[in-house]
This record gives C-alpha cells, sequence and structure tokens, in this order.
C-alpha cells in the first residue's frame, strides 16, 4: 500500500446509514437505506457504511440489502470487537461486489475504565483478535479506537501498529465525542502516522463528532496532516450533534486546491438531491443557512452583494450553485410529459426506480402532482419519488382521503379515511385549524400515537402552487420518531407526515446501540 502522505485521493466514508441513523428519531427503512445508498453509489461515495448487522434483523437485513443493489462502492458493516458482531457483519456482506468490516473497541481510559470495565492490555488483546477474525471474511478490514480523541497517545500508538500488524487495512480515529480542537488533532493525526513503525502500511482515517461545532474542521486539519480517509455524512447526521458534513468537507477539499494536496472522486452535482432525499427520508429539514446544502446558500439578500455578483459572480460566490446540484430552477417537466420523460429524468438526478409497479407509482403521483401545480423542478420530483416509493412500502397507515371544512368564523372540520392494514376506517373530528382537525381525525383511528413535539412547513419550490414539505416529530415512551410528507395541499402534506411518522413508530424499535457495551 502506498504511504499515506504521498498519496493524493482522499477516500470518503459514509456513514448516514450507520451513524447518521443514530441521530434520535432518523430511523430509516430498508427501502429508503437503498434509495439513499444508491444516491450515494451514483455520487461515486467510496465507501457506504450501510449499518450495524449485530443491532437487530432490521439492520441485519439492511446491510444485506443495499450490499446487494450496489454495486460500485465497498460496502461496510459496523461491528465491535466481538466474534459474534464479525460473524454478522461478514454475513450481511456476503452479497457485496466489494466488503470491508469496520471493527471497534474503545481505547480512552474513561472508556476502558467506566464502560468497558477492562484492562488496557486485554483492550489491545481483544482489538488485535477482533481484526484477525474480520480477515477471514474479507481482506478489507477498518479497526477504529473509539474515542481516540481523548486516548493517551503512546497507548494509541500500540494499538494501531498491534492492529495493522493483525491485518488491518484502514485505521479511523474517531473523535467520538466531539472534544478535539483543529490544530490538536491534526497533530495526534500526524504523531500517530510518524510514530506508529507500520503506518505506511494502512491508510490512516478520521470520524469527527461535532459536539463543538468542530467535525469538520478537524476532518480538514487531520487531512493536512496526513489523513486519507474522512468518515462524514450528508447534511452532518449523525449521534448528538452529528458528524462531519460529507458535503462541506467535499467542497472545502474542491475549493481549496491551492491548500490541499488530494482530492475526492466525489459527482458533486449529486450532493442537493442526496441531502434533500435524506432529509425527506428522516424528516430532519435542513436549516436554510446550512453550508452548501441549505436554501440561502447561494442567495444574495444584501443590494451591494446583488449588484457585486450581476458584475461579477466571483465577487461573492466562492462555488457555483450548479456545481453542487442546485438546478437553476428550469421547469424540467410538465403535465404533459410522459412515463420514459419522467423516468429518464429521475435517474439523470440519481433516483433508479426498479421495475414497472415503481415507475408506475411514480407516474401517477407525478400527474397527481402536475395537474395541481404546472411547473415540475428537479426538488419537486425528488419529493414526487420519495412519496410514491414510501406509498408502496409496506407501511400500516395509507391515506386514502381527507376533507376538510374551514370557514371564517367556525370550527374546521376534518373528515379522514385511512387505510389500516389494507382496511379503509373513517373519522371526523374538529381541531383548532385544518392540520389540527385532520391530526384529531387520525388519532381517532390510531389511538397509539404519541405526543407530538415538532411541526413544521417548508416550500420546496417558490410561488404559491408550491409543494409544501412538512416534518413533525413523535415521541412515545422516550423513543423520538421524524415523519415527512410533501405534497402542493398543506393539508395533505401534513397528513402524510404525521402518517409517515405514525408508521415509524410501530416499526420494530429493539436494537443494540454499537457504543453500549463492549
Ligand atoms: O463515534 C464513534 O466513535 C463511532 C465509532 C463506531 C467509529 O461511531
Ligand atoms: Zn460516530
Amino acid at each position: 500500500m502506498s504511504n499515506n502522505n504521498s498519496n493524493d485521493r482522499l477516500i470518503i466514508f459514509d456513514t448516514t446509514l450507520r451513524d447518521g441513523e443514530q441521530s434520535p428519531g432518523a430511523s430509516m427503512t430498508m427501502d429508503e437505506k437503498v434509495r439513499i445508498a444508491q444516491h450515494l453509489e451514483k455520487m461515486r461515495v467510496d465507501i457506504i457504511e450501510a449499518g450495524f448487522p449485530i443491532a437487530s434483523v432490521g439492520d441485519f437485513e439492511s446491510v444485506k440489502a443495499v450490499a446487494t443493489a450496489i454495486k460500485d462502492s465497498t460496502i461496510c458493516g459496523l461491528a465491535r470487537a466481538l466474534d459474534k458482531d464479525i460473524e454478522r457483519a461478514g454475513e450481511a456482506l456476503k452479497p457485496a461486489n466489494s466488503s470491508r468490516i469496520h471493527t471497534f473497541i474503545a481505547t480512552s481510559p474513561i472508556h476502558m475504565k467506566e464502560k468497558l470495565r477492562m484492562q488496557p492490555d486485554d483492550v489491545l488483546a481483544q482489538a488485535v483478535a477482533a481484526v484477525k477474525k474480520a480477515r477471514q471474511f474479507t481482506d478489507n478490514v477498518e479497526f477504529s479506537p473509539e474515542d481516540a480523541g481523548r486516548s493517551e497517545l503512546d497507548f494509541l500508538c500500540k494499538v494501531v501498529e498491534a492492529t495493522i500488524d493483525a491485518g488491518a487495512t484502514t485505521i479511523n480515529i474517531p473523535d467520538t465525542v466531539g472534544y478535539n480542537i483543529p490544530h490538536q488533532f491534526g497533530e495526534l493525526v500526524k504523531q500517530l502516522i510518524e510514530r506508529v513503525p507500520n503506518s505506511d502500511k494502512a491508510i490512516f482515517s478520521v470520524h469527527c463528532h461535532n459536539d463543538l461545532g468542530l467535525a469538520v474542521g478537524n476532518s480538514l486539519a487531520s487531512v493536512l496532516n496526513g489523513a486519507r480517509q474522512v468518515e462524514c455524512t450528508i447534511n452532518g447526521l449523525g449521534e448528538r450533534a452529528g458528524n462531519a458534513a460529507l458535503e462541506e468537507i467535499v467542497m472545502a477539499i474542491r475549493t481549496r486546491q491551492d491548500v490541499f494536496s488530494c482530492d475526492t472522486n466525489i459527482d458533486t452535482t449529486m450532493i442537493v438531491p442526496t441531502s434533500r432525499l435524506v432529509s425527506s427520508v428522516t424528516g430532519f429539514p435542513v436549516q436554510p443557512n446550512k453550508a452548501i446544502v441549505g436554501k440561502n446558500a447561494f442567495a444574495h439578500e444584501s443590494g451591494i452583494h446583488q449588484d457585486g455578483v450581476l458584475k461579477s459572480r466571483e465577487t461573492y460566490e466562492i462555488m457555483r450553485a450548479q456545481d453542487v446540484g442546485w438546478s437553476d430552477n428550469k421547469i424540467v417537466l410538465g403535465k404533459h410529459s410522459g412515463r420514459s420523460a419522467l423516468r429518464a429524468r429521475l435517474e439523470e438526478i440519481g433516483i433508479k426506480l426498479e421495475g414497472e409497479e415503481a415507475l408506475n407509482a411514480a407516474f401517477s403521483r407525478f400527474k397527481d402532482v402536475a395537474d395541481r401545480k404546472h411547473e415540475i423542478f428537479d426538488e419537486d420530483l425528488v419529493a414526487i419519488a420519495s412519496e410514491s416509493q414510501a406509498a408502496l412500502e409496506h407501511t400500516r397507515y395509507h391515506l386514502v382521503s381527507s376533507w376538510v371544512c374551514s370557514e371564517t368564523g367556525e370550527t374546521p372540520h376534518a373528515k379522514v379515511t385511512l387505510k389500516v392494514d389494507g382496511e379503509e376506517v373513517s373519522a371526523e373530528a374538529d381541531g383548532g385549524g385544518s392540520v389540527d382537525a385532520v391530526f384529531s381525525a387520525i388519532k381517532k383511528i390510531v389511538t397509539d400515537h404519541g405526543t407530538l413535539e415538532l411541526y413544521s412547513v417548508n416550500a420546496i419550490t417558490s410561488g404559491t402552487d408550491a409543494q409544501g414539505e412538512v416534518s413533525v416529530k413523535l415521541e412515545k415512551a422516550g423513543r423520538q420518531v421524524y415523519g415527512s410528507g410533501a405534497d402542493p395541499d398543506i393539508v395533505i402534506a401534513s397528513a402524510n407526515a404525521y402518517l409517515d411518522a405514525l408508521n415509524k413508530l410501530v416499526l420494530a424499535t429493539d436494537r443494540e446501540h454499537p457504543q453500549h457495551g463492549v
């Protein structure tokens, strides 16, 4: 393997489907994970961490489904440094064209003493045994000393050297709790590469959390110091404050080629469509001022800025919006567009429809939206594909129809018909507003509904006929789920978002968490 420092390629390891899914409420179904993985593949992400197979049967099946569907990216499964985890990961990854097992154990004094209750020498031995075990399934093995950012350097060097000797081909240095500061974390990576005698036999990677808002800064500092893989997620999704955002890492490296001596293989035009898909699947809205993918990232409000951009774009723009996948609001399809035009455009923006049933569902949804909204943009198509796929999936509650009467001075009244496990059920209710009345009617049918903690509406495109995208968050017995729905009619979008969250609430909930236990 070539020395990390001379390598001009930065490997992008996306963990949206694993660490991203650890965001409270961001659970995804197997079909949703496959859809996101297909976007990541089209984006040319090198490695997709598809899940933690031992966590639950659902996680195992999802990793297997992603490993089956994806051909161009390497598929990775997470495993604690335990035989049973590694065997399960190896099994789930069997269908992959190219697979990686990522095994880890904590090395910081606090984790070893308080969480693992193990002596450092035993941790070292277990790390080595885990890497050797993983090598029985694949020759592509990643090892992470969890909480490396708070580990003692001498011990970390020992663990890294021993795991490389045992066969690890990637050493990932996690700042698990987001504690580090860029110059310090960069120095840690530099020290490891310099001090570990066999460091040239592995790629050094980093995995930074955003508790102090420094995940991207820490990752970039590490790249400047020799790291050649970065672990990141779309929209910075992830445990607690999240992980380093893929879009920010990739665009910082691409935009500042004068500073970085490496680049990624990412097709940056896939960034915005993938960000939208992840947001709509998880129900986590993207904040308007989010770098690269926020609605305002390329908007110029001040007159002086607008004037400058009109005279010369570079006066206030360091990247081109089109380069990261913002469409210039061109109408891409209209109500007379046919099935093949729809399929072709969806494929161009990275959405593959599997089979006739999926195309029919998307086309019927497209016609429905196009009847009510005459201009269809790429942003609308992402929502249309997402809604039609969700309807095809085997979920428990589906909206059949809703009717709302809302008149000045009168109490809004709604009638809702749902399909519940295939049977039609109707209910009526009053509410403080139209959406409240619809939610109250749904609650009469779905009595096990948790508490509504958040309701937010965004317009997908501009204009009064824009599709409204609604996100809701429900809480039940300490568990949070998000749901999303899109439609030109905000009341229908709201009903769909509510049902999406209710469907997630009934999904099996028992799963292990990678950072709990050994
Ligand atoms: O944050 C972390 O330490 C992790 C490891 C499993 C790499 O997610
Ligand atoms: Zn993590």
